[in-house]
């Protein structure tokens, strides 16, 4: 296994659309399991493909407490929303940065898993959040594109200070 470099807001790779993978082998096996573990030595609850330069429809998340309920959904696609919530959210891509982002509350989800079956999962609060949040990755979208353009342009000056002082 191995620890994958993040990309970090605004670097323009992570809006590339990410493509849907044709066949669950075991080179995809190895590219979630790095990508794991990268996510949690991050440590953070979830990671897109986007965010490691691979530009694949996968992602993993993780929300339990003991980080032992790793959960890998692959081409994800979202079948029915409801509800709304708004909850804070961060990114491993934007790191340091919080801001409440409006989202459904429910989502039902249809994704291959790591053997490469059609599995359907309904999940709502956090684990809807965290899938919506990965999702709108491979689409190309940071969570901060859906705040205002003041807010946004706010931390892009805050991240460039940040790559200031640890370069
Ligand atoms: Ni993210």
């Amino acid at each position: 296994m191995a620890l994958l470099p993040i990309l970090r807001y605004p670097d323009p790779r992570l809006h590339t659309k990410a493509a849907p993978v044709s066949v669950v082998d075991d080179a995809i096996r190895t590219l979630v399991a790095d990508m794991a573990e990268t996510m949690y030595e991050a440590p953070g609850i979830g990671l897109a493909a986007t965010q490691v330069n691979v530009h694949k429809r996968i992602i993993a998340i993780d929300i339990s407490e003991d980080k032992s309920q790793l959960q890998v959904f692959i081409n994800p696609e979202i079948l029915t929303h409801d509800g709304e919530c708004e909850s804070e959210e961060g990114c491993l891509s934007v790191p340091g940065i919080y801001e409440r982002v409006r989202r459904n509350h429910r989502v039902r989800v249809r994704a291959l898993n790591l053997d490469g079956q059609v599995f359907e999962t309904e999940a709502e609060g956090l684990l809807a959040v965290c899938l919506q949040h990965e999702i709108d990755h491979l689409e190309g979208i940071v969570f901060v594109e859906h705040l205002s353009r003041l807010k946004r342009f706010r931390i892009k000056s805050k991240l460039a200070k940040q790559a200031r002082i640890t370069a």
